[in-house]
């Protein structure tokens, strides 16, 4: 830059280390604004909230222009260069004028002194702190058109009259920068992160931030260095409560502002018992106050059920008030809500629960009963963290077996399972009734299934089937039995049972959660659609007793069952259905299993990279929260979509860490985890080899019982490029519910037949139902079959569909299709063995991974290198490579 150097004001030195996000569009109606025309140079006034990016974005445009060849120069105003006149110019201008009626036209000679053909760009940052002089001199600088001019101004401040002229007077159009979007939000915490981000996180920064870039940089900076903002399994997650820096504090106190006392009551009783219903704030604040904070948007009101609520329109409003407040006025706070609360009866559910940690926070010793309902409510809407600290004070304020029952299983939810060994420990000295002898054992039998001893856990089922002779204890053992059942691989027992106990003509609450469980797992598994339903029935919203835990666990297993039944939208609605209450609920959201259902639909879609990231989350999420095993079951789901990605090395290295945290009770997932090792098999090139493995997890699922697995592995086969296996679907498709089965068997006979029509309208039967990766592999062995049959047009129409389709599949990368890409004069043995040249494998591996031997190998070479007429190893590598890599998009 020549002469003067521009002044970068930045409010923070590490600036320029975010890259910028979004605003294209602005970025392109600025640059045009400043873009020298016949009329002479015009420019913009860009307004907006403080830290939405204005600076930046000026910053932006101008080295823009000075790339294009403009004369820049950069002027901000200040607070302290405001009482000097012409203090915004001092550092850019070499000015000695003393007389201020002749410098502002000696200014602007001097601005516009050195001009070029792509004209002079002057930003004046902050305009609105400009002083009286500077600001003449910036309309002077538009009104004779000697140069582009842009500002910005922050809203709400007061500007200068000869600045607001400017715009007031039609001379330059102004352009208000809105906030991020949360999208863009996500962008720019993906790339300050450098890696995904999980979603439940992204959705808090946005909700917090409401996208404000300078808000949302001091607060990922600080959550970072409190290592709050940490990375798990390549997903980054946010947990705990956001602390505030002194930088965010400013800025929150900035955006709070001045208010008077009655005011700030109002925002104090939100920070502490906040949302509360707009009657009960009233009555605690007066309404006169409360409209007024409404007024200046620090509250919002919102409809739930039929009554309003009122809540801080930022949480760190709340945080900054909670950190103004001292710790007496806070504990008097929290008792006065607490009174108010329970003066209005408890009309809500959660005000029982409300009250109880008002009380405890407030250093109160609330009643035993309290303490327990809050509990129960607490497992109810999925808080388990709170749940045990309620059950914790019930306990030792002389609760006797509900609350240490209430303890011991949110205790065993998360993970916990020594500190719930000893509640279990005393369960049993306090259990009276037969019916609490079997929830004790239960709750012990659960621990120990969940800790990986299912035998043990079964023992202790056993020994409390033999000491009760009550009918609702029998019930509520035969519903856990069945969970049990289910996943030791005893499917059809596992239904019997479930079903008996659900339509026990006095079926107690308790039993049914885990009958349901037991009966959404198994009826999944044997492909029976109506119970599914009827388990999803049985523990819908407001069923009594039923937890939003347990209820989650329901409905992933029956959305599990509706997408073996090739049923994804079904299934989608259903995980949408649920989704719906948990982010209303004030507890933990359930964001680890809606996470995993999202996986599971996008891997049955063909979207793997989308499954691979919700696997990632939802591993990361189990990990944290808690250890039933959970975090194995996602391994297994993202090692197989890594390998239908066709990426060998994370897939298998996804396969070691599945293999390392197998879970012994999760016998029911055995197939999948062949499946899985499959997918990996198949990405490393073996195909024969997968489709093997394919028909081993065929084997397994067959002899559990769960025929849908068994159609899933044998469909997996037939993708392998399997044809022996079409009778065994035909069977199975008269005893399966839902569209699945019947079109594998369809697909299965069609790849046998070598029935190029056959699997064309097989791919098109999958494309509607929404599996697209499993319709790109059909329509790229329909266009074999073509080939084979010499009907090229065909051959060629199919080879069209299956990569359009491939295209919807997020770089997906399946045997079938590397083998369409593959010369066609290779048979699919010779592709095999190109493709494991092309990995690095030598001809030993090759035939120890084949199981043949290495003269086999070298005969196929031999003649693919004649048929081609190609002799080098590296050219028979690249032959793949070059064949199977076009379409992938970089990464
Ligand atoms: N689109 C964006 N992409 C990346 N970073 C951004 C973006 N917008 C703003 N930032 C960053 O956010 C911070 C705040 O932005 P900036 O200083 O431009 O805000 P401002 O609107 O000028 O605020 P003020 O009113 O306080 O002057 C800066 O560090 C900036 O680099
Ligand atoms: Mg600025």
């Amino acid at each position: 830059m020549n002469g003067m150097t521009p002044v970068h004001q930045e409010p923070s030195t590490s600036a320029w280390s975010w890259p910028l996000v979004g605003r294209t569009e602005e970025l392109n109606l600025i640059s045009a604004s400043i873009r020298r025309r016949p009329d002479g140079p015009a420019g913009m006034v860009l307004t907006g909230a403080a830290g939405v990016g204005k600076t930046r974005l000026a910053q932006e445009a101008l080295t823009a222009a000075e790339r294009r060849g403009a004369l820049v120069r950069w002027v901000a105003g200040t607070a302290s260069a405001r009482t000097v006149p012409l203090g915004a110019f001092a550092a850019t201008l070499r000015l000695a004028e003393p007389d201020p009626i002749r410098a502002v036209p000696r200014a602007v000679e001097e601005l516009l002194a050195d001009t070029r053909p792509a004209g002079v760009v002057v930003v004046v940052d902050d305009a609105h702190l400009l002083d009286e002089l500077s600001a003449v001199l910036v309309h002077q600088l538009v009104l004779r058109k000697a140069a582009s001019v842009l500002l910005t101004l922050r809203t709400g401040e007061p500007v200068p009259d000869a600045v607001t002229a400017l715009w007031k007077d039609g001379h330059l159009p102004r352009l208000e920068l809105e906030p991020l979007s949360c999208r863009q939000i996500a962008a720019l915490v993906e790339t300050r992160l450098g890696g995904p981000v999980d979603d439940a996180a992204t959705q808090r920064l946005w909700s917090i931030t409401r996208g404000n870039a300078l808000y949302l940089r001091q607060l990922v900076d600080h959550e970072l260095a409190a290592d709050r903002l940490r990375e798990s399994v390549g997903v980054w997650r946010w947990s705990g409560r956001p602390g505030l820096s002194p930088a965010l504090l400013d800025l929150v106190s900035t955006r709070i502002g001045e208010l008077p006392q009655r005011q700030l009551d109002v925002l104090d009783v939100l920070a502490f018992g906040g949302p509360l219903e707009v009657p009960l704030l009233a009555e605690l604040t007066g309404a006169c106050a409360m409209e007024e904070v409404e007024a200046r948007g620090l509250i919002e009101v919102f409809p739930q059920g039929r009554r309003w609520q009122a809540r801080l329109t930022d949480p760190m409003f709340g945080e900054v008030q909670r950190r103004r407040a001292g710790a007496l006025y806070a504990q008097r706070l929290r008792r006065r809500i607490a009174a108010a609360l329970s003066a209005t009866g408890g009309r809500r559910a959660d005000d029982a629960l409300r009250r109880a940690v008002l009380l405890l926070d407030s250093g109160a010793q609330p009643e035993v009963a309290l303490l327990t309902d809050a509990a129960r409510r607490a497992v109810e809407v999925g808080d388990l963290a709170l749940a045990t600290r309620l059950a914790r004070a019930a306990v030792s304020a002389g609760g006797g077996f509900e609350p240490r029952l209430l303890l011991g299983n949110a205790l065993g939810w998360t993970g916990r399972m020594i500190e719930a060994g000893g509640e279990w420990a005393a369960l049993r000295a306090l259990a009276r009734t037969d019916l609490q002898h079997a929830q004790a054992a239960m709750a012990r039998a659960k621990v120990l299934a969940w800790a990986g001893r299912p035998a043990e856990a079964e023992a202790e089922l056993a020994a409390a089937a033999r000491t009760t002779s009550d009918e609702s204890a029998d019930l509520v053992l035969a519903g856990v039995r069945s969970v049990l059942d289910a996943h030791l691989g005893r499917t059809a027992r596992a239904a019997e049972a479930s079903a008996e106990v659900l339509s026990h003509p006095r079926c107690p609450a308790a039993a049914v959660p885990w009958a349901s469980w037991g009966l959404a797992m198994a009826s999944g598994g044997l492909g029976r659609l109506d119970d599914i339903e009827a388990a999803l029935r049985r523990t819908d919203v407001g069923a009594p007793g039923v937890g939003l835990h347990e209820r989650a666990l329901v409905v992933v297993f029956a959305t599990r069952g509706l997408l073996l039944a090739g049923l994804p939208d079904q299934a989608d609605r259903i995980a949408q259905r649920f989704r719906g209450p948990c982010t209303e609920s004030l507890g933990r959201p359930v964001d680890a299993f809606t996470s995993f259902m999202a996986a599971e639909s996008a891997t049955v879609r063909g979207q793997v990279e989308t499954a691979a990231r919700r696997y990632r989350q939802a591993v990361a999420a189990h990990r944290e929260a808690d250890a039933n095993g959970w975090s194995f079951i996602a391994l297994v789901g993202l090692t197989t979509a890594l390998g239908m990605r066709g990426e060998p090395a994370p897939a298998r290295r996804a396969l070691l860490e599945m293999t390392a945290e197998h879970h012994p009770t999760c016998v029911y997932l055995a197939p999948d985890v062949l499946l899985a090792r499959s997918w990996v098999v198949a990405a490393e090139g073996g195909v024969s080899e997968a489709a093997a493995v394919a028909r081993q997890a065929a084997e397994v699922a067959a002899s559990q019982g769960q025929s849908t697995v068994e159609v899933l592995a044998l469909h997996t086969a037939v993708r392998f490029g399997d044809r022996t296996v079409a009778d065994r679907l035909a069977r199975l498709a008269t005893e399966v519910d839902g569209p699945g089965a019947r079109i594998a068997a369809a697909h299965a006979r069609a790849l046998a037949a070598d029935d190029g029509p056959g699997l064309q309208a097989v791919s098109v039967r999958l494309e509607q139902l929404g599996a697209l990766l499993v319709a790109v592999d059909a329509a790229a062995q329909a266009a074999g079959a073509h080939y084979r049959h010499h009907r090229h047009g065909s051959a060629q129409t199919a080879t069209a569909r299956a990569r359009k389709l491939a295209q919807a599949c997020e770089d997906a990368r399946t045997p079938a299709l590397a083998a369409l890409t593959a010369p066609p004069e290779l048979t699919r043995r010779q592709h095999e063995i190109l493709t494991l040249v092309a990995g690095g494998l030598s001809n030993a591996d090759i035939a120890q991974r084949l199981f043949v031997s290495v003269r086999t190998v070298e005969n196929h070479l031999y003649r693919v290198s004649t048929k081609l007429g190609i002799s080098n190893r590296a050219e028979l590598a690249a032959l793949i490579d070059d064949a199977g890599a076009p379409e992938r998009s970089g990464n």
